[in-house]
Protein backbone atom coordinates (compact mmCIF):
# COMPACT_ATOMS: atom_id res chain seq x y z
CA UNK A 1 0.00 0.00 0.00
CA UNK A 2 1.19 3.57 -0.28
CA UNK A 3 1.37 5.89 2.28
CA UNK A 4 2.62 9.62 3.60
CA UNK A 5 5.77 9.32 5.54
CA UNK A 6 7.98 11.29 7.13
CA UNK A 7 11.37 11.37 9.05
CA UNK A 8 10.56 13.28 11.94
CA UNK A 9 13.06 16.42 13.19
CA UNK A 10 14.20 16.23 9.37
CA UNK A 11 12.90 18.90 7.28
CA UNK A 12 12.13 17.98 3.38
CA UNK A 13 11.65 14.29 4.17
CA UNK A 14 8.36 13.49 3.44
CA UNK A 15 6.75 11.05 0.77
CA UNK A 16 4.01 9.47 -0.45
CA UNK A 17 5.74 6.13 -0.71
CA UNK A 18 4.83 2.18 -0.98
CA UNK A 19 5.01 1.15 2.58
CA UNK A 20 4.28 -2.18 4.44
CA UNK A 21 0.64 -3.16 5.13
CA UNK A 22 -0.68 -1.85 8.66
CA UNK A 23 0.74 -4.35 11.29
CA UNK A 24 -1.73 -6.75 12.99
CA UNK A 25 0.02 -5.54 15.95
CA UNK A 26 -1.55 -2.23 15.70
CA UNK A 27 -5.19 -3.78 16.21
CA UNK A 28 -7.71 -6.13 15.54
CA UNK A 29 -10.01 -3.86 13.26
CA UNK A 30 -8.97 -3.20 9.60
CA UNK A 31 -10.19 0.50 8.18
CA UNK A 32 -9.76 1.71 4.19
CA UNK A 33 -8.79 5.25 5.05
CA UNK A 34 -10.99 7.85 3.63
CA UNK A 35 -9.45 11.05 4.05
CA UNK A 36 -7.58 12.14 6.55
CA UNK A 37 -7.63 16.37 7.80
CA UNK A 38 -4.24 18.66 7.62
CA UNK A 39 -3.52 20.48 10.91
CA UNK A 40 -0.73 22.44 12.02
CA UNK A 41 0.86 19.83 13.75
CA UNK A 42 1.31 17.83 10.70
CA UNK A 43 2.95 20.96 9.14
CA UNK A 44 5.30 21.05 12.06
CA UNK A 45 6.42 17.81 11.49
CA UNK A 46 6.38 18.24 7.96
CA UNK A 47 9.19 21.31 8.62
CA UNK A 48 11.11 19.07 10.67
CA UNK A 49 9.91 20.82 14.23
CA UNK A 50 7.79 18.11 16.06
CA UNK A 51 7.27 14.46 15.95
CA UNK A 52 8.74 11.05 17.02
CA UNK A 53 9.20 8.04 14.80
CA UNK A 54 7.64 4.59 16.57
CA UNK A 55 10.78 3.26 18.76
CA UNK A 56 13.60 1.36 16.37
CA UNK A 57 12.13 3.31 13.41
CA UNK A 58 13.35 6.33 11.70
CA UNK A 59 9.80 7.12 9.41
CA UNK A 60 6.72 8.15 10.61
CA UNK A 61 3.09 7.21 8.75
CA UNK A 62 1.72 10.81 9.33
CA UNK A 63 -1.70 11.91 9.90
CA UNK A 64 -3.85 12.37 13.33
CA UNK A 65 -7.65 13.76 11.64
CA UNK A 66 -8.77 10.35 10.22
CA UNK A 67 -11.82 9.11 8.94
CA UNK A 68 -12.18 5.27 7.63
CA UNK A 69 -14.22 2.63 6.26
CA UNK A 70 -14.11 -0.69 8.47
CA UNK A 71 -12.96 -3.29 5.97
CA UNK A 72 -12.31 -6.38 8.51
CA UNK A 73 -13.95 -5.61 12.37
CA UNK A 74 -11.77 -8.63 13.45
CA UNK A 75 -13.49 -11.01 15.95
CA UNK A 76 -13.77 -8.97 19.28
CA UNK A 77 -15.73 -5.73 18.24
CA UNK A 78 -19.53 -4.47 17.79
CA UNK A 79 -17.82 -2.92 14.53
CA UNK A 80 -19.14 -3.95 10.83
CA UNK A 81 -17.65 -3.81 7.53
CA UNK A 82 -18.50 -0.82 6.03
CA UNK A 83 -18.94 1.15 9.02
CA UNK A 84 -17.43 5.11 8.93
CA UNK A 85 -14.85 5.13 12.17
CA UNK A 86 -12.51 7.21 13.04
CA UNK A 87 -9.26 6.89 16.03
CA UNK A 88 -8.73 7.76 18.56
CA UNK A 89 -5.16 10.01 18.25
CA UNK A 90 -3.88 8.96 22.23
CA UNK A 91 -2.42 5.86 23.76
CA UNK A 92 -2.23 5.79 27.60
CA UNK A 93 1.93 5.56 29.38
CA UNK A 94 2.92 2.36 29.82
CA UNK A 95 3.57 3.35 33.71
CA UNK A 96 0.41 4.23 34.17
CA UNK A 97 -0.02 7.34 35.54
CA UNK A 98 -2.89 8.30 37.66
CA UNK A 99 -4.56 10.28 34.76
CA UNK A 100 -3.83 7.48 32.32
CA UNK A 101 -4.54 4.91 34.58
CA UNK A 102 -8.28 6.34 34.68
CA UNK A 103 -8.46 6.60 31.10
CA UNK A 104 -7.74 10.27 31.54
CA UNK A 105 -4.95 10.06 28.38
CA UNK A 106 -5.08 13.53 28.05
CA UNK A 107 -4.22 14.76 31.23
CA UNK A 108 -1.06 12.29 31.13
CA UNK A 109 1.29 13.35 33.69
CA UNK A 110 4.42 11.67 32.90
CA UNK A 111 4.48 12.26 29.02
CA UNK A 112 5.20 9.42 28.49
CA UNK A 113 1.88 9.11 26.48
CA UNK A 114 2.08 7.70 22.74
CA UNK A 115 -0.05 9.56 19.96
CA UNK A 116 -0.88 8.16 16.59
CA UNK A 117 0.70 10.20 13.65
CA UNK A 118 2.36 12.19 15.80
CA UNK A 119 4.35 10.41 18.51
CA UNK A 120 6.14 7.15 18.29
CA UNK A 121 2.73 5.42 16.54
CA UNK A 122 2.18 5.62 12.90
CA UNK A 123 -0.46 7.96 11.95
CA UNK A 124 -3.60 7.64 9.44
CA UNK A 125 -2.21 8.76 6.19
CA UNK A 126 -2.02 5.29 4.84
CA UNK A 127 -3.98 3.45 2.18
CA UNK A 128 -5.48 1.00 5.02
CA UNK A 129 -4.68 1.73 8.70
CA UNK A 130 -5.58 -1.14 11.87
CA UNK A 131 -6.99 0.40 15.49
CA UNK A 132 -7.63 -1.47 18.59
CA UNK A 133 -11.60 -1.73 18.83
CA UNK A 134 -11.77 0.55 21.97
CA UNK A 135 -9.81 3.34 19.99
CA UNK A 136 -12.22 3.16 16.94
CA UNK A 137 -15.11 5.58 16.95
CA UNK A 138 -17.83 5.13 15.12
CA UNK A 139 -19.56 8.01 13.47
CA UNK A 140 -22.92 8.67 12.14
CA UNK A 141 -23.39 8.06 8.59
CA UNK A 142 -24.79 10.82 7.57
CA UNK A 143 -21.86 12.96 8.37
CA UNK A 144 -20.52 11.45 5.04
CA UNK A 145 -16.54 12.92 4.53
CA UNK A 146 -17.87 15.71 7.98
CA UNK A 147 -16.96 12.66 10.28
CA UNK A 148 -13.01 13.77 9.52
CA UNK A 149 -13.66 16.96 11.89
CA UNK A 150 -14.32 14.24 14.42
CA UNK A 151 -10.47 14.73 15.62
CA UNK A 152 -10.73 18.61 15.98
CA UNK A 153 -14.00 18.97 17.78
CA UNK A 154 -13.07 16.73 20.40
CA UNK A 155 -9.60 18.42 21.18
CA UNK A 156 -12.69 21.73 21.60
CA UNK A 157 -15.11 19.95 23.49
CA UNK A 158 -12.76 19.01 25.86
CA UNK A 159 -11.79 23.12 25.83
CA UNK A 160 -15.20 23.76 26.52
CA UNK A 161 -15.66 21.25 29.54
CA UNK A 162 -12.96 22.63 31.26
CA UNK A 163 -14.06 25.94 31.01
CA UNK A 164 -17.54 24.83 32.37
CA UNK A 165 -15.75 23.25 35.41
CA UNK A 166 -13.87 26.00 36.21
CA UNK A 167 -16.58 28.44 35.93
CA UNK A 168 -18.87 26.49 38.39
CA UNK A 169 -16.05 27.14 40.94
CA UNK A 170 -18.36 30.26 41.69
CA UNK A 171 -21.71 31.17 40.87
CA UNK A 172 -21.64 31.87 36.93
CA UNK A 173 -23.79 33.32 34.16
CA UNK A 174 -21.53 33.17 31.00
CA UNK A 175 -23.17 35.13 28.45
CA UNK A 176 -20.69 36.01 26.01
CA UNK A 177 -18.26 34.14 24.33
CA UNK A 178 -15.16 35.17 22.15
CA UNK A 179 -12.93 33.18 20.13
CA UNK A 180 -9.90 34.20 18.67
CA UNK A 181 -8.75 32.63 15.88
CA UNK A 182 -11.07 31.36 12.83
CA UNK A 183 -9.07 28.20 12.24
CA UNK A 184 -11.23 25.03 12.11
CA UNK A 185 -10.40 24.80 16.02
CA UNK A 186 -12.14 28.57 16.53
CA UNK A 187 -14.90 27.85 13.78
CA UNK A 188 -15.73 24.31 16.20
CA UNK A 189 -15.41 26.31 19.74
CA UNK A 190 -17.71 28.84 18.28
CA UNK A 191 -20.46 25.89 16.99
CA UNK A 192 -19.92 24.91 20.80
CA UNK A 193 -20.47 28.31 22.30
CA UNK A 194 -23.74 28.70 19.26
CA UNK A 195 -25.08 24.89 21.05
CA UNK A 196 -24.67 26.33 24.41
CA UNK A 197 -26.54 29.04 23.55
CA UNK A 198 -24.28 32.02 24.30
CA UNK A 199 -23.73 35.26 22.40
CA UNK A 200 -20.64 33.88 20.32
CA UNK A 201 -17.67 36.27 18.94
CA UNK A 202 -15.09 35.53 16.74
CA UNK A 203 -12.13 37.46 16.26
CA UNK A 204 -9.37 37.09 13.31
CA UNK A 205 -7.17 39.03 11.23
CA UNK A 206 -8.88 38.12 7.83
CA UNK A 207 -11.09 40.54 6.37
CA UNK A 208 -11.82 39.28 3.12
CA UNK A 209 -12.09 35.12 2.12
CA UNK A 210 -14.91 32.71 3.68
CA UNK A 211 -14.41 32.99 7.28
CA UNK A 212 -16.43 36.40 8.19
CA UNK A 213 -19.56 35.04 6.21
CA UNK A 214 -19.11 31.57 8.17
CA UNK A 215 -19.14 33.17 11.27
CA UNK A 216 -22.35 35.04 9.87
CA UNK A 217 -23.88 32.22 8.89
CA UNK A 218 -23.52 30.54 12.24
CA UNK A 219 -25.54 33.56 14.06
CA UNK A 220 -22.18 34.51 15.53
CA UNK A 221 -20.75 38.45 15.11
CA UNK A 222 -17.18 38.36 12.98
CA UNK A 223 -14.04 41.23 14.36
CA UNK A 224 -11.24 41.82 12.96
CA UNK A 225 -9.82 44.27 15.31
CA UNK A 226 -7.35 43.65 18.54
CA UNK A 227 -9.07 42.26 21.93
CA UNK A 228 -8.59 45.05 23.27
CA UNK A 229 -10.70 46.95 20.53
CA UNK A 230 -13.75 45.04 20.99
CA UNK A 231 -15.34 47.40 23.44
CA UNK A 232 -16.79 45.06 25.95
CA UNK A 233 -15.19 42.51 27.99
CA UNK A 234 -15.96 38.37 27.02
CA UNK A 235 -17.04 36.65 30.21
CA UNK A 236 -14.86 33.62 28.06
CA UNK A 237 -12.40 33.79 25.89
CA UNK A 238 -11.22 30.64 23.76
CA UNK A 239 -8.07 31.63 22.23
CA UNK A 240 -7.00 29.34 19.08
CA UNK A 241 -4.36 31.84 17.76
CA UNK A 242 -1.38 30.95 19.92
CA UNK A 243 0.11 34.43 18.77
CA UNK A 244 1.60 36.52 22.32
CA UNK A 245 0.00 39.50 21.83
CA UNK A 246 -3.51 38.08 21.39
CA UNK A 247 -3.21 36.25 24.49
CA UNK A 248 -2.13 38.91 26.92
CA UNK A 249 -4.56 41.46 25.99
CA UNK A 250 -7.17 37.98 25.91
CA UNK A 251 -5.73 38.20 29.99
CA UNK A 252 -6.23 41.43 30.02
CA UNK A 253 -9.69 42.40 28.53
CA UNK A 254 -12.04 39.25 29.62
CA UNK A 255 -14.42 39.88 31.93
CA UNK A 256 -14.01 39.78 36.63
CA UNK A 257 -14.08 36.35 36.89
CA UNK A 258 -13.56 35.44 33.66
CA UNK A 259 -11.90 32.75 31.96
CA UNK A 260 -9.34 32.41 28.98
CA UNK A 261 -8.85 28.95 27.39
CA UNK A 262 -5.76 28.56 25.70
CA UNK A 263 -5.26 26.07 22.80
CA UNK A 264 -3.01 27.45 19.97
CA UNK A 265 0.33 26.25 20.14
CA UNK A 266 2.89 29.44 19.58
CA UNK A 267 5.76 30.07 19.71
CA UNK A 268 8.70 32.94 21.08
CA UNK A 269 7.05 36.59 19.99
CA UNK A 270 8.27 39.45 21.62
CA UNK A 271 5.11 41.74 23.24
CA UNK A 272 6.48 45.04 23.96
CA UNK A 273 2.75 45.71 25.30
CA UNK A 274 2.43 44.15 28.16
CA UNK A 275 4.89 42.52 30.83
CA UNK A 276 4.22 39.19 32.24
CA UNK A 277 3.34 40.64 35.84
CA UNK A 278 1.35 43.19 34.22
CA UNK A 279 -0.68 40.55 32.92
CA UNK A 280 -1.07 38.74 35.70
CA UNK A 281 -1.74 41.47 37.86
CA UNK A 282 -4.76 42.00 36.16
CA UNK A 283 -5.39 38.10 36.48
CA UNK A 284 -5.16 38.70 40.33
CA UNK A 285 -7.25 41.26 40.61
CA UNK A 286 -10.16 40.10 38.92
CA UNK A 287 -10.13 36.50 39.75
CA UNK A 288 -8.89 35.33 36.20
CA UNK A 289 -8.53 31.57 35.42
CA UNK A 290 -6.28 30.77 32.24
CA UNK A 291 -5.97 27.37 31.26
CA UNK A 292 -4.29 25.32 28.76
CA UNK A 293 -5.81 22.22 26.98
CA UNK A 294 -4.76 19.92 24.81
CA UNK A 295 -5.73 16.17 23.39
CA UNK A 296 -9.60 14.88 24.53
CA UNK A 297 -10.17 11.33 25.71
CA UNK A 298 -13.10 9.17 25.31
CA UNK A 299 -15.98 10.91 27.19
CA UNK A 300 -14.74 14.43 24.84
CA UNK A 301 -14.81 11.96 21.82
CA UNK A 302 -18.39 11.05 22.58
CA UNK A 303 -19.50 14.07 23.06
CA UNK A 304 -17.65 15.58 20.06
CA UNK A 305 -19.69 13.10 17.96
CA UNK A 306 -23.03 14.45 19.45
CA UNK A 307 -22.12 18.12 18.84
CA UNK A 308 -21.31 16.88 15.43
CA UNK A 309 -24.52 15.20 14.66
CA UNK A 310 -26.33 18.31 15.91
CA UNK A 311 -24.68 20.85 13.78
CA UNK A 312 -25.67 21.93 10.39
CA UNK A 313 -24.44 19.71 7.23
CA UNK A 314 -24.16 22.86 5.12
CA UNK A 315 -22.29 25.21 7.61
CA UNK A 316 -19.86 22.22 8.54
CA UNK A 317 -19.35 21.81 4.72
CA UNK A 318 -17.92 25.03 4.55
CA UNK A 319 -15.16 24.19 6.94
CA UNK A 320 -13.61 21.92 4.01
CA UNK A 321 -12.28 24.45 2.08
CA UNK A 322 -9.91 22.23 -0.15
CA UNK A 323 -9.79 18.29 -0.86
CA UNK A 324 -6.32 17.12 -2.04
CA UNK A 325 -5.24 13.69 -3.36
CA UNK A 326 -2.49 12.09 -1.36
CA UNK A 327 0.15 12.49 -4.47
CA UNK A 328 -0.31 16.20 -4.01
CA UNK A 329 0.32 16.21 0.06
CA UNK A 330 2.54 18.84 -0.61
CA UNK A 331 0.29 20.99 -1.82
CA UNK A 332 -2.18 19.94 1.07
CA UNK A 333 0.54 21.41 3.69
CA UNK A 334 0.68 24.58 2.17
CA UNK A 335 -1.69 26.98 3.98
CA UNK A 336 -2.96 29.39 1.56
CA UNK A 337 -5.12 32.64 3.20
CA UNK A 338 -8.53 31.42 2.28
CA UNK A 339 -7.90 27.78 3.43
CA UNK A 340 -9.63 26.69 6.76
CA UNK A 341 -9.55 22.61 6.87
CA UNK A 342 -7.78 20.91 3.99
CA UNK A 343 -8.46 17.16 3.96
CA UNK A 344 -6.45 14.52 2.11
CA UNK A 345 -9.08 12.00 0.32
CA UNK A 346 -7.72 8.19 -0.31
CA UNK A 347 -10.89 7.37 -1.25
CA UNK A 348 -14.73 7.64 -1.96
CA UNK A 349 -17.23 7.85 0.42
C1 LIG B 1 -3.69 17.03 18.17
C2 LIG B 1 -3.77 16.48 19.57
C3 LIG B 1 -2.37 16.29 20.13
C4 LIG B 1 -1.58 17.57 20.02
C5 LIG B 1 -0.17 17.48 20.59
C6 LIG B 1 -2.81 18.25 18.13
O1 LIG B 1 -2.67 18.69 16.81
O2 LIG B 1 -4.98 17.37 17.70
O3 LIG B 1 -4.47 15.26 19.55
O4 LIG B 1 -2.46 15.89 21.48
O5 LIG B 1 -1.52 17.97 18.67
O6 LIG B 1 0.63 16.51 19.98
Amino acid sequence: MKAITVEPKKPGTAMYEDFPEPDVHEGSVLVEAVAVGVCGTDVEIVEGKYGWPPPGKTRLVLGHESLGRVIDPGTNSSLKNGDLVVGIVRRPDPVPCSNCAVGEWDMCRNGQYTERGIKEIHGFMSERWRIEPEYAIKVDPSLGILGVLLEPTTVVTKAWAHVISVGVRTFWEPRTVLVTGAGPIGLLAALIGKQRGLDVHVLDRNTTGPKPEIVRALGATYHSCTVSALGFEPDVIIECTGVGSVISESIQCVSSGGIVCLTGVGHGGVTNKAAVADVAASAVLKNIVVLGTVNANKRHWYRAGEILARADRKWLSRLITRIEKPDNFKQAMERKPDDIKVVIQFSEI
